[in-house]
């Protein structure tokens, strides 16, 4: 059978790093509350010529190292963003012409902070369909041009930053000791929209907008939501809880990913957290702490490992891998 391989995985980080120390020179707020409210202590901030789409770009030409893959064999790159470089064309297209790669589709996904899970998910479908043999996918986002740097309750949890992972499609025994994305279950409910939004866009104000969030509304949704969606993709899959080695989080908050992981009884020291030093960096968190995790060596060639998100929309999901 045919499987989304992962063959390698990269990330870019802004070169400014913001302490919560800094953040409280801009904000009424202390590393006290930030720390024990999120578990975030620093997250990096893009400075001049630093976009979307540069650090798209230097995440995507890493993992392509890494996996020892040339950018010609790309036929399929996914960006997963929620603030591209511009309204239109999507980022994935300006990154695709950065790599050098003239074939195959580029296109942006737009599903938030779970965008990258959504982009693993679509890029494993078209694997699978025969419409991609080497796929890049790619979670690149610059929230802090999006905050309002006047609101406490928002502009202390994001950060910048981009991760890429690169998928081939590989034929290999049918079995769940196989390398290759097992399973992947995207969902969303509408009805949730202007729980965490952005006050703007095109069609209505014509300029960008500001990132707005009802926290604890979407906290309440966030431990739910990703407990069950995790539990379809382990029970599709036909495996428990403690057979997976690695749970690979989006990184919003340290209070919701202990919160899950007593839910499902997760052992903490199986959940890779970098939203201590990298924020909630939207759709970049999950390649970013996975880039993190296999770079230390903690997570290895066989390992099975569950990425999730839950985002604005809400959006949410999760992929079960065997890397
Ligand atoms: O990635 C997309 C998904 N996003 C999320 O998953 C975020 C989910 N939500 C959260 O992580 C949490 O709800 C927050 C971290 C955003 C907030 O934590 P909380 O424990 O829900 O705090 P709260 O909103 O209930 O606020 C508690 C208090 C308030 O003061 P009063 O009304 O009790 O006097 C806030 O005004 O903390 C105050 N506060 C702050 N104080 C210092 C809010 N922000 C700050 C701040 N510094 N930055």
């Amino acid at each position: 059978m045919v499987r989304s391989v992962i063959k390698g995985c990269g990330s870019a980080l802004p070169h400014r790093v913001m302490t919560n120390a800094d953040m409280s020179k801009v904000v009424d707020t202390s590393d006290e509350w930030i720390v024990e409210r999120t578990g975030i202590k620093a997250r990096h901030i893009a400075g001049e010529g630093e976009t979307t789409r540069t650090l798209g770009t230097e995440a995507a030409r890493r993992a392509l190292d890494h996996a020892g893959i040339a950018a010609s064999e790309v036929d399929l790159l996914i960006v997963a963003t929620a603030t591209p470089d511009q309204t239109f064309p999507a980022t994935a297209t300006l990154i695709q012409a950065d790599l050098g790669i003239t074939k195959g589709a580029a296109f942006d996904v737009q599903a938030v902070c779970s965008g990258f899970v959504y982009g693993l998910g679509l890029a494993d479908a078209m694997i699978k369909a025969g419409q991609s043999r080497c796929a890049l996918v790619i979670g690149s986002e610059t929230f802090s041009r999006i905050l309002d740097w006047t609101d406490r309750t928002t502009c202390v949890l994001f950060g910048d930053g981009a991760g890429a992972v690169v998928l081939r499609g590989e034929t290999v025994p049918d079995s769940p000791d196989s390398p290759g994305i097992l399973v992947s279950r995207l969902r969303s409910d509408g009805r949730y929209h202007d729980k965490l939004y952005v006050d703007g866009g095109p069609s209505t104000t014509k300029t960008v907008g500001h990132l707005r969030m009802e926290g604890r509304e979407v906290f309440k949704h966030a431990v739910v939501n990703i407990a069950s969606v995790m539990e379809e993709a382990m029970a599709e899959a036909g495996v428990k809880a403690g057979a997976v080695d690695w749970f690979v989080p989006h990184q919003a908050n340290r209070r919701i990913l202990e919160g899950t992981a007593r839910k499902l009884g997760i052992p903490e020291e199986r959940i890779v957290m970098t939203l201590d030093r990298h924020g909630n960096t939207s759709a970049a968190s999950i390649p970013l702490a996975f880039d993190v995790a296999v770079k230390d060596g903690r997570i290895r060639k066989g390992d099975l490992v569950l990425f999730e998100a839950m985002g604005g929309g809400f959006t949410w999901g999760a992929v079960l891998a065997r890397y």
